[in-house]
């Protein structure tokens, strides 16, 4: 496994092994990485001739008052598990290496990036949609694969792809939780014990609006009042959103439906966490 940190070097790789006609698989992490990140690299390794990983915590896409700087890193880790996955290169910039002086092209998402974490992270996926444009180009992949942890990310860059014709596949992987229920996150490293239990309220809330919604019940209003309940009920929890909405549109709906997305963001403490689900899907 090589690690490469110059963009010039990462892309004549990748143009090399293009050229030699490999496929390039692709995953682009912000590094900390976990089963959830290892799910994505096993499915990468089955889908390309080669594996890429990128870790680059992308300060474009935190806003003023973020967890920018405390964001966790762990490099020697990372790479254990990249290795254990197959990768192949792991290209690992520094911020001043992507956004060198005088940085100042972006891509703007438009009605996608409204809702959702777009309402509560102003210019976040701007900075996501431009970090991954770029990294597309360093690392040229055939496919790239993202979880549906971060549906409107994924919802964000299939449309990106598809209006900027960029040659590449974009391939969605479920959510992974862990034995009780609470999606795989970076981020949960910043829970203490008595949080981490507290967290479960996101996965419940889900669990709950799934089951009545196999059980018949179609009023949106409804739904999101017996979840809202459920979060309210754990005091170190407070809700930054809960919505139901069509999962392709991201428009918000009066009735739900097997293709209704059920996604939420709450905050245990002061750590935000975002989970979400499908009504219809398996899990
Ligand atoms: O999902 C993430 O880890 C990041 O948003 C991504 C896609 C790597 C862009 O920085």
């Amino acid at each position: 496994m090589k690690i490469i940190t110059s963009i010039t070097d990462m892309q004549q790789t990748a143009l090399s092994l293009k050229r030699a006609g490999k496929r390039i698989a692709f995953v682009p992490t912000m590094g900390f990485l976990h089963e959830g990140h290892a799910s994505l690299l096993r499915e990468g390794r089955k889908r390309g001739d080669c594996l890429l990983l990128s870790i680059f915590v992308n300060p474009i896409q935190f806003g003023p008052g973020e967890d920018l700087d405390r964001y966790p890193r762990n490099l020697e880790g990372d790479c254990a598990i990249a290795r254990e996955c197959g990768v192949d290169f792991v290209f690992t910039p520094t911020a001043a290496e992507m956004y060198s002086t005088g940085f100042q092209t972006s891509i703007r998402v438009k009605d996608l990036a409204r809702p959702l974490c777009g309402s509560s992270r102003p210019g976040h996926f701007d900075g996501v949609a431009t970090v991954v444009a770029k990294l597309f180009n360093i690392c040229q992949p055939d496919v790239a694969l993202f979880g549906k942890k971060d549906f409107q990310q994924l919802a964000i860059i299939r449309r990106m792809t598809t209006d900027l014709s960029l040659p590449v596949e974009i391939v969605g992987m479920p959510i992974v939780r862990e034995a009780d229920g609470l999606a795989m996150s970076s981020r949960n490293a910043y829970l203490s014990p008595e949080q981490r239990q507290s967290a479960l309220c996101l996965s419940r809330a889900i669990h709950l609006v799934r089951e009545r919604h196999a059980a018949g019940e179609r009023s949106a209003a409804r739904l999101l009042e017996a979840a809202r309940g459920l979060i309210l009920a754990e005091p170190a929890a407070t809700i930054d959103y809960l919505e139901l909405r069509d999962a392709d549109t991201l428009e918000t709906v009066p009735t739900a439906s097997d293709t209704t997305l059920m996604a939420l963001a709450v905050k245990i403490g002061t750590t935000r966490l975002i989970d979400n689900t499908v009504l219809g899907d398996e899990t």
